[in-house]
């Protein structure tokens, strides 16, 4: 991944350059782009390709449609978003593949942009069809993939497309996100100062075994803490946890002590008799620093526990994020979310990085997100690549760039 090559690397002038990008971006209830993030984050590399004077022809998908075409899923009103972004015009194909999208490729003027329908309108995508991938190969003479949020899916745009075009590169977004996820962790400024959360062990063991290796603090919240409690003999109540991922849990806590690596858990829990999703509320809300009795379930860590972490953040060289320590949806359950996502933005010396997904969600709520010095676009491809595991958007570009 190291010598991943980049759009710098290659000519791009007059090419047909084909970008894989992540514009699964939600729609609110008019179909009218609800959140540009992805779409501005995608912008540096188009604008580079531009002022090239490539020809840019972008896929995407957009949510999970199925392998059909589902109006709902459609690419359209993105393509006037991104029109908005880049002060020009962003021709639109209502296919991805076929004769029309070939001929509007063939008509493609250097320095202009050319986006295809979603790619997941053909269940081929998702299978990887090598044919299929073939004819998506055949629209271009570049591929970029700067998809960083989808580079953890083999499919037929972020990797089989590679075997069927000679010149296969990144963009600066997936370069972006290597640095920050990769070199930045790898070689952190220490202390290094990791906070996770969400709501299960499972979902991060493999997160949490590969940070041991290298954080000196790792700093637990949300519902993973109450498995740890568990593997520590102290009741829970109703709170959410793996009963089955106790002698895992188990076996954490004795990693890290084995290890030096200083594993925190809250000392004080927010916990509520009642929780009501669809309205958004809670019952009645209580600070418990002892077991948590039977009718009651944590939702929230506790001011001590705020107290505690914004200590060791405050000390840190680096900060990774990843996972909120509530159920922050919940207004009543949110204050120790943002009061972390305030403490990443106060250590304004520090390198702190928000490894997506809905860390990147409370950090841009809090007002803090010009603040941190980097937010990823993944939720599960920064995942799968802090676990130290192969993205196949990328490794396909190393395996088949010339
Ligand atoms: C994401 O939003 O995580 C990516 O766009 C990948 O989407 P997927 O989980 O539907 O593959």
């Amino acid at each position: 991944m190291a010598g991943t090559k980049t759009v710098r690397d290659v000519d791009l002038k007059e090419k047909r350059v084909f970008v894989r990008v992540d514009f699964n971006v939600p729609l609110d209830e008019n179909g009218k782009v609800g959140d540009n993030t992805r779409i501005v984050a995608a912008l540096p590399t188009l604008k580079y390709l531009l002022d090239e004077q490539a020809k840019v022809i972008l896929a995407s998908h957009l949510g999970r449609p199925k392998g059909q075409v589902d109006e709902k899923f459609s690419l359209r009103s993105v393509a006037e978003e991104l029109a908005v972004q880049l002060g020009r015009p962003v021709q639109f194909a209502r296919n991805c593949v076929g004769p029309k999208v070939e001929a509007a490729v063939a008509a493609l003027q250097p320095g202009s942009v050319l986006l295809l329908e979603n790619v997941r309108f053909h269940a081929d995508e998702q299978s990887n069809d090598p044919g299929f991938a073939e004819k998506l190969g055949s629209l271009a003479e570049v591929y970029v993939n700067d998809a960083f949020g989808t580079a953890h899916r083999a499919h037929a745009s972020t990797a089989g497309i590679t075997r069927h075009v000679s010149t296969c590169v990144c963009g600066f977004l997936i370069e972006r996100e290597l640095a920050f996820l990769g070199r930045k962790t790898e070689h952190p400024a220490r202390p290094f100062v990791v906070i996770l959360g969400g709501a299960k062990v499972s979902d991060k063991i493999m997160v949490i075994d590969r940070l041991l290796e290298k954080a000196d603090t790792i700093l637990i919240g949300g519902a993973m803490a109450f498995t740890f409690d568990l593997a520590r003999g102290k009741g829970i109540g109703d709170s959410l946890a793996e009963p089955d991922k106790v002698d895992l849990a188990r076996s954490i806590l004795g990693k890290a002590e084995a290890k030096g690596v200083r594993l925190l858990l809250p000392v004080d829990t927010v916990v509520t008799d009642s929780l009501d999703f669809a309205s958004q509320t809670a019952g009645e809300l209580r600070v418990v620093e002892s077991e948590i009795e039977g009718g009651w379930k944590g939702v929230d860590i506790g001011p001590k526990s705020v107290e505690n972490y914004r200590r060791e953040v405050a000390d840190a060289g680096t900060v990774l994020w990843n996972g909120p320590m509530g159920i922050f949806e919940i207004e009543a359950c949110s204050k120790g979310t943002f009061a972390i996502a305030d403490a990443v933005a106060d250590n304004v010396g520090a390198v702190s990085i928000v490894g997506g997904g809905d860390s990147a969600k409370a950090i841009r709520k809090s007002g803090n997100a010009e603040k941190v010095t980097f937010i990823s676009t993944g939720g599960g491809a920064s995942l799968q690549f802090l676990e130290g595991r192969e993205l196949p958007g990328v490794a396909s570009l190393d395996t088949h760039s010339s």
